[in-house]
This record gives C-alpha cells, structure tokens and sequence, in this order.
C-alpha cells in the first residue's frame, strides 16, 4: 500500500471534499427540507447537527482514512479484526446512490439544454411527468425504456468514469479544481441575480421565518441530520476514502472545518436564491409564496422552470446556468460517491484502477438505466429514502457506536488527528462521538423504523415498498458481511487483518 497515490497539493484535497459534500443535496434537497421544517426555526437543529455530528464525524473519517491508508473496507479492516462489513456495508450504500443520483444529473443536463428554448412551454409540469420522464401511471410499473432519459444518463457515466479512470490526482483533483470554481461563480451570479428580483424580500422571509411550533417535533431534528449526513457526504465512505490519499504530513481538523461550513455556507446561499426566487415567482402570480414552494423533484424540474420561464430578461441564460450548476454539483459528488467502490474493488481483490472503474462504474452504470424507464420515479423516491433513512444514518450510528464504544478508539485517534492538525480538538470531540451522537441517532432510528411500520413512505403500496425501498436498505448491509467473507487477493494485507495489526 505503500504505492498509494496522493492528492497533489493541500488546495486539491480540500476542494475534493468540498466537491463531494456540495450536490444536489445542497440545490435540490436543502431549501425544501429547512421550508418544510420550520423555516428559521430548522436552524437550530441544523447547526446543533452539523456542530456535534456532521463536523466531528467528519474529523473522526478524515483521521481513519489518513491512520489506516485505505478505501473504507480496508481502512476498517485494519482498524480492527471482523469490521470490514462496516466499510463494505458504507460502499454498498454509495453503490445504490451512485445508480439513481446520476439519473438526477442526467436530468439537470436535459433541462439545462432545454432552458434555452424554455421547451417546456407553459406546462412545465405535464412536460417534466409526462414528455420527459413519460412516468407510467402507477408504481412498480416498469413501461420500458425511455430514450431521452438514457442518453443523458451515459454521458454522465462517460464523464464520471473517464475523470475516475486518469486517476487521484490527475483525475479527481484536476476535475475538482475546475467544476468548483466555476459552480461558485455561476451560482453566485444567479443568486445576485435572484435577489434583485420584485418579491425576494417575501421569498427570504417565508424562508427564514421561524416557526418556533416545530422545534419539539422529532421529525425536525431527523431531517436535520439526515440532511447533515447526506450533504456532508458522511457515513457512506466517501471522506474515508478521499483522506486515504492525503500525505503522511498534512491536516485533519483544519481542513474538516473548511470542508463543513464551504458546505453549509454554500447550502445557506442555495436557500437564499431559491426562496428569493420563489418569492419573484409569488409576485407575478399574486400569490403568498408557500402556494409556489414545491419539494424535490417538484422544486427543480417544476418549479424552476416555471421561474425561469418568467424571467424578466436572459431567460435561457438563467435557466441553463442553474440547471448547469445542478450538474457540475452533482458530478463532482458522483465522483466521489463511485471512488469508494472503485477504490474498495482495486484494495480487495488487487486489481488495476482500469478494472475497478470498468466492473464497478460499469455495474452501477448498468443498474442506474432502471432509472430511464418510465417507472424510474417512483424507483427513485423510494430508494433515495430508505437508503438515507436506513442506510447513511444507520451506518453513521453504527460507526460511532463501533469506534467510540466496543473498540474504545476515540482517544486514540483524537491523538493521530491533534498530532497534526492546527486546530486541537479537545474533550467536547469525544462527548460529541460517544456520547450525543449516538444518543440522537439512535432514538431517531427508533423513531424512523416506527413511523415507517405504521404508515408507507410516499403512500406507496406496500409490496413496492418492500422491494424498491426496504430490500435495497438491507441488501446494502447483507453485501457489507458478504464481502467481508471474501479473502483479500493482496497477501500483504489478509495478513495484516488476519493477524489484526493496526498500522
Ligand atoms: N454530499 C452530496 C450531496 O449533497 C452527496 O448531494
């Protein structure tokens, strides 16, 4: 392992974890979720989440990545003996996101090519069901494949796997240091641009208005950290994996807090442009602007549109650069979302990166065309939350309670990350680890799992659920203990676990 490659400079590993964490979580998921959980009010649990989860999480991969040299699988692996499954399990979450996460990319590039003739005339929302995505009437309906969905869903997949393919620093670094650059100047002029609409002042204050009435509800502070752990790409492997190609001398704390607030900072400014925009939207209908507040897919393949469309001036410009920047956010999170299991493949079974990216790019590549169909949809929301509610957050649970409370390693690795970081975490790391974290996400998977069992996510029926949703969540820890059964085709390191050497 000794020939691991390494991050060129200090600047490309950062913007590569900042690439990760910014997405579509941050544009597509973030100004809806703070909306619908109490507007200003979601602020508190937001930061609470981000100050004692998502940051010190953050630090804590950082450090196992750089201490154990290793995609997550080996990284836990030789962490200790028997908890392989744990890295594996994180992998096989990032596999299932990767297949339907470049589905909403393939999307965004569609309509950023659309904005310019505004194709989706005054209807924006039979144009988005119905032209584009042609969804079939009911869920589980498969319908065959809808073309003008799969072609843009290969170009995704070429770019993706022929930036992985160059390789760390060649590849991932370079693409990074491009798209990022460029998303923030493209974003920051939409925004500008928002908020100098008639009606963005009721657009932010619908959006930071607090609604102090949900603070006490628990579903508030599950969306806050659900959105805390999706967005700073945490508790799917990929920080592990990233920080696996830092140097020997680098820094851990520092470069997590850069990461975290880039990230958060950049979602504040999503939901300021988007509510200034929604507030424009409200304006020129005459309407209070949660008539106009749509979620998820609804708010950037329905709502936008319908912005964009009424424009005062550069219409197709507008629409193309947010639609352009909804892409290269959720390129440079694929990249990474897909590195942890080309990364796993080539550690495991000692293959070239040309073969791991083939095989695993090329399977999840092949798994994400059941998203082209005309049943994909439904496909899609449903996947997306059991996997988050039952994958990330499960997977976050399960690693700090594995760290921080059978292997007893916080204090250990607060040494390895203060050994070389300019910010010195103290004691309020390790209460955070061992102590908060677990005890909010574990009451929020009791919570989760309850509210599941009594009513169907999305009031889907509930044999499509089973499938499309719960199977999925479980398979991904099932393959996690598989491949743990699997023997290292590197000596070197079956070795090294057998015998459970921590290096
Ligand atoms: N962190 C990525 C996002 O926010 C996965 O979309």
């Amino acid at each position: 392992m000794d020939n691991r490659p390494q991050w060129g400079t200090r600047a490309g590993f950062i913007m590569a974890a900042v690439g990760s964490a910014i997405g579509l979580g941050n544009i597509w998921r973030f100004p809806a979720v703070a909306y619908e959980n109490g507007g200003g009010a979601f602020f508190l649990p937001y930061l609470f989440a981000l100050l004692t989860a998502g940051i010190p999480l953050l630090i804590m991969e950082f450090t196992l990545g750089h201490k154990y040299r290793g995609s997550s699988p080996l990284s836990f692996a030789r962490f200790r003996k028997n908890s392989e499954w744990l890295g594996w399990w994180q992998v096989a979450i990032s596999f299932v996101i990767a297949t339907y996460y470049a589905a909403i990319i393939a999307w965004s590039l569609s309509f950023a090519v659309f904005s310019f003739k505004q194709s989706w005339g005054s209807d924006p929302e039979g144009f988005f069901f119905g032209k584009y995505l042609k969804l079939a009437e009911t869920p589980g309906d498969i319908g065959g494949i809808v073309p003008g969905v799969l072609i843009p869903i290969i170009l995704v997949w070429i770019v993706t796997l022929g930036i992985l393919i160059k390789g760390i620093k060649k590849g991932i670094e370079i693409a990074n240091k491009i798209m990022i650059p460029t998303l923030v100047v493209l974003f920051l002029i939409i925004v500008v641009r928002a908020l100098t609409l008639d009606g963005a002042a009721a657009g932010l204050d619908a959006f930071f208005k607090p609604d102090w009435s949900e603070i006490a509800n628990p579903k508030v502070w599950v969306a806050a950290y659900g959105q805390i752990f999706f967005s700073l790409s945490i508790g799917f492997a990929i920080m592990v994996t990233y920080s696996s190609y830092l140097p020997k001398k680098t820094d851990i704390s520092n470069n997590a807090f850069i990461t975290g607030f880039a990230n958060s900072g950049f979602e504040l400014l999503a939901g300021i442009g988007v509510f200034a925009a929604l507030g424009f939207m409200a304006d020129q209908q005459g309407v209070p602007v949660n008539e106009v507040v749509g979620s998820g897919v609804g708010l950037a393949f329905i709502v936008f549109p319908k912005i964009i469309s009424e424009f005062p001036a550069f219409n197709g410009f507008f629409g193309f650069a947010f639609f352009m920047c909804l892409t290269l956010a959720g390129l440079t999170s694929l990249i990474s979302i897909v590195e942890t299991f080309v990364a796993g493949i080539q550690d495991k079974f000692n293959v070239s990166r040309n073969k791991s990216v083939a095989v695993g790019g090329g399977l999840a590549a092949f798994i994400s065309i059941l998203f082209a169909t005309k049943g994909g949809l439904y496909l899609l929301d449903s996947a997306d939350y059991f996997i988050n509610q039952f994958g990330i957050v499960l997977a976050g649970l399960a690693e700090v309670i594995l760290v921080g409370w059978f292997a007893k390693e916080l204090k250990t690795l607060q040494n390895h990350a203060n050994s070389m970081s300019d910010i010195i975490i103290g004691s309020w790391w390790r209460i955070c680890l061992g102590i908060i974290t677990p005890i909010i996400l574990g009451y929020m998977t009791i919570q989760n799992f309850i509210t599941n069992f009594k009513t169907n996510y999305g009031d889907y029926p509930t044999a499509f659920i089973v499938y499309s949703g719960w199977a999925v969540a479980f398979a991904a820890l099932i393959a996690g203990f598989i491949l743990m059964k699997l023997k290292w085709k590197n000596n070197d390191v079956q070795a090294k676990v057998e015998k459970e050497v921590s290096i």
